[in-house]
């Protein structure tokens, strides 16, 4: 895709992208109620990350509060909120899943109700040992009122079994599928942007255009405004840019600004990386020796690559990463 982009830091309608840094309160205060057809952000988790100083959990809240409510007034009727969040750790190891938090904080928004809380589940992370470890986030998807968008036809994925046909009742014989495709569900496996993604930059928490790109493309339609006051490396935007939307988003760090607007760029020249929504996910076969690294082999094997079944004997007792890869 070759484009160019009306790019500008106050907000006006007439931008394809409005990037601002600022703290998201001042930038969301600029836009007029009922302007945004879309909220797709993902906050500070209070974690304590290199953008956020930690703060009790009542003035993690109380902030969280005011971003809503400043959401809840630019979304017009029939627009939606989506809150990318995952789980909040206290000083002790206490878990607080962020959705259970903020859920109130949506609930008391006049005709806001909870559409979806979709699993997005991913397969690379921390590896805990004192207990599992975390390998979802979540998205809470209110709509403003009941008369909402929601372009289902925009998401469908293939279906399972596509020559089925219905074995009893009227329809019997005839395919009992939607020739469109399915319903993509509540629970998606999504790769998260770590190491070697393709569209991994210097920020530490991006999430991938995939995700963001699903909910553009069922919740919005073209020329629609799509905001993220917690901008980050851009990824809403680029998401909505890709997909003929207008975008709106702030970060309070010029650091990651200049990454989102880089990213902007090369969106316009055709170039940006993207991990494309459809692509699958790659399984590791078990026998594979990508699946042990040499240094797992106690010593005494000679250096040589073993077949994993007989390697799995000799792993090493502090090692059991591989083992379960296998199972
Ligand atoms: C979880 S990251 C968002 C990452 C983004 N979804 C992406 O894909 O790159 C949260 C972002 O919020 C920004 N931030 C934190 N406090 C803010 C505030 N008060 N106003 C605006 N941005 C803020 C941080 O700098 C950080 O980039």
């Amino acid at each position: 895709m070759k484009r160019s982009f009306k790019i500008a830091a106050r907000y006006s309608e007439k931008n394809d992208l409005t990037i601002t840094r600022r703290h998201c309160i001042q930038f969301l205060r600029a836009i007029p109620d009922n302007a945004a057809q879309l909220v797709f952000t993902s906050p500070p988790y209070n974690l304590g990350k290199v953008y956020e100083p930690r703060t009790t959990i009542d003035e993690y809240v109380s902030f969280q509060d005011d971003v809503i409510a400043e959401c809840a007034r630019i979304v017009r009727p029939g627009g939606s909120i989506c809150w990318q969040v995952g789980t909040y750790v206290a000083e002790r190891g206490d878990l607080f899943p962020l959705d259970i938090l903020l859920y109130g904080l949506f609930a008391k928004q006049p005709s806001f109700r909870l559409r979806n809380r979709v699993i997005w589940y991913f397969e690379h992370g921390e590896h805990c040992r004192n207990r599992l470890s975390g390998r979802h986030e979540c998205i809470l998807w209110w709509s403003k009122g009941d008369d909402y968008l929601f372009n289902l036809d925009a998401i469908r994925v293939p279906q399972k079994y596509p020559g089925k046909r219905s074995y009893r009742g009227p329809n019997r014989g005839r395919p009992s599928g939607n020739p469109r495709g399915k319903n993509p569900g509540d629970v998606w496996s999504i790769p998260n942007v770590k190491g070697n993604h393709v569209e991994k930059t210097s920020h530490p928490c991006q999430f991938p255009i995939a995700l963001a790109e699903y909910f553009v493309l069922a919740l919005t339609n073209t020329h629609d405004l799509v905001v993220d006051p917690f901008l980050g490396s851009g990824t809403t935007a680029i998401a909505s840019l890709r997909n003929c939307r207008r975008a709106a988003g702030s970060d309070i760090n010029p650091e990651y600004i200049e990454i989102a607007r880089g990213r902007v760029r090369s969106l316009e020249r055709g170039h940006l990386p993207y991990r494309d929504r459809a692509k699958s996910i790659y399984v590791p076969l078990p026998n594979s020796p990508l699946t042990v690294p040499p240094e797992h082999f106690v010593e005494g094997n000679g250096g040589r690559a073993h077949h994993f079944s007989s390697a799995r004997k000799t792993l090493r007792a502090d090692s059991n990463l591989y083992v379960s890869s296998s199972r």
